[in-house]
């Protein structure tokens, strides 16, 4: 009997680095892998220089639908990864995160999970903000609905998903897969000092990073939080990497004025990313995997959100919410609170399951319903 495939699916940046570390355990075990990318991000440096600096082989096949409304995206995605699923029939489909290219592939192997006996494996399953105004919160949702197994990476998530009733059989804890790259990777990206190459080594320094829809597609929104940046440069550099998303929304609204006296880079790589964030006195970010990496580095976060569908950063890590409405003067003052907070060591206080273990725990839970 050959041995099916387990189909590994990445489409946007944030899952490049949750998948690396899946596939090479899985290749580790001489599992057959096909990893699949859907080409939702495609620009050199939110793709290919991630991939390298995770040290990820190439993928199998590239959709290569690029960018559109959710509607033209998740649809592309979907037509185009129908006909690949069918010619590959996997065992197993893992799909990570929240993004658009995690609900359309789920979506695609759900109605042809008899036909074709492919079962759905979802890592990061569990997450909820509960604010249905945020498409990853439609796109985690659903994809949980629609999987056979459950993979959490924090209890809270396990919790969210009994709440729910989703049978506990289908529900596996493995802990948060995107820290096993972090500690994969933190060698190297201390060796690169990002910090000295960007020239704010010498001093304390902010590092800011911005793209969610919320906070940027609103002129009002993105200038208080940039009149906030304005207001607390005067007692930290800042560092602003910046999301395509974010900087197409600047140009259109004329607030280029308000990035004066920041330091303004493109997105950066993950290594890059990871050495900046290593040696900040403060990140501020509306990403989720920030507030993960922040926790696990022992570095103070602040989140740029109304909530978080990440509370164990909260309870056990070193996030805090910043006061909501965005406002200038709200965000200086959690800055200067989080400015003043002892910086903890690696890994000194991290939520269960946080320990750069997590792939073994995901392979191992595919390989239980393997037939
Ligand atoms: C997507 C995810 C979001 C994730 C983020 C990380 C969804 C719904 N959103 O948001 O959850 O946190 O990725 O980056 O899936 N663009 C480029 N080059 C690229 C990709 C995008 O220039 O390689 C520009 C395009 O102008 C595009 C815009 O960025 O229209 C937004 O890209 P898109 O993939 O639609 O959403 P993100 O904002 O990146």
């Amino acid at each position: 009997m050959t041995l099916r495939h387990t189909m590994v699916v990445a489409g946007a940046r944030p899952n490049f680095i949750k998948v690396a570390p899946i596939v090479s355990e899985l290749e580790r075990r001489c599992l057959p892998t096909y990893l699949l990318h859907t080409g939702q991000h495609y620009s050199t440096d939110m793709s290919d220089s991630i991939f390298r600096d995770l040290g990820m082989r190439a993928p199998d096949h590239n959709l290569e639908v690029g960018s559109g409304t959710h509607a033209q995206q998740t649809a592309r995605i979907m037509e185009s990864f129908e006909r690949v699923l069918v010619s590959v029939r996997p065992q197993h489909l893992v799909v990570v995160g929240d993004v658009n290219s995690t609900l359309a592939c789920a979506l695609v192997a759900s109605k042809l999970r008899e036909e074709l006996g492919v079962r759905i494996a979802h890592v990061e399953a569990g997450l909820r903000s509960r604010n249905w105004t945020m498409p990853e919160e439609i796109n985690r949702v659903l994809t949980d609905r629609l999987s056979d197994l459950l993979l959490t990476p924090s209890m809270d998530a396990t919790a969210n998903l009994i709440a729910e009733g989703i049978s506990e059989e289908n529900i596996t804890f493995v802990g948060n897969i995107m820290i096993d790259t972090l500690y994969l990777r933190l060698a190297v990206a201390k060796g690169i000092d990002m910090p000295a190459r960007l020239g704010v080594h010498s001093k304390p320094y902010a590092v800011v990073t911005l793209h969610r829809p919320s906070n940027v597609d609103a002129p009002e929104k993105l200038r208080a939080v940039l009149e906030g940046l304005q207001s607390i440069v005067r007692d930290a550099a800042v560092v602003f990497p910046m999301h395509p998303r974010t900087r197409r929304r600047l140009t259109e609204f004329g607030l280029e004025n308000h990035l004066s006296g920041l330091t303004v880079t493109g997105p950066l790589g993950y290594l890059e990313m990871l050495s900046l964030m290593d040696g900040a006195r403060v990140v501020l970010t509306d990403s989720g995997g920030v507030q993960e990496e922040t926790t696990v580095l022992g570095v103070p976060c602040v989140t740029l959100r109304q909530e978080t569908e990440r509370p164990a950063t909260l309870q056990h890590g070193t996030n805090r919410m910043a006061p909501w409405p965005l406002s200038a003067a709200g965000i200086a003052a959690v800055f200067h609170e989080a400015m003043n907070t002892r910086r903890l060591a690696l890994g000194e206080r991290v939520p269960e399951g946080w320990d750069g273990r997590a792939r073994e725990r995901i392979v191992d839970a595919l390989a239980a319903r393997a037939t």
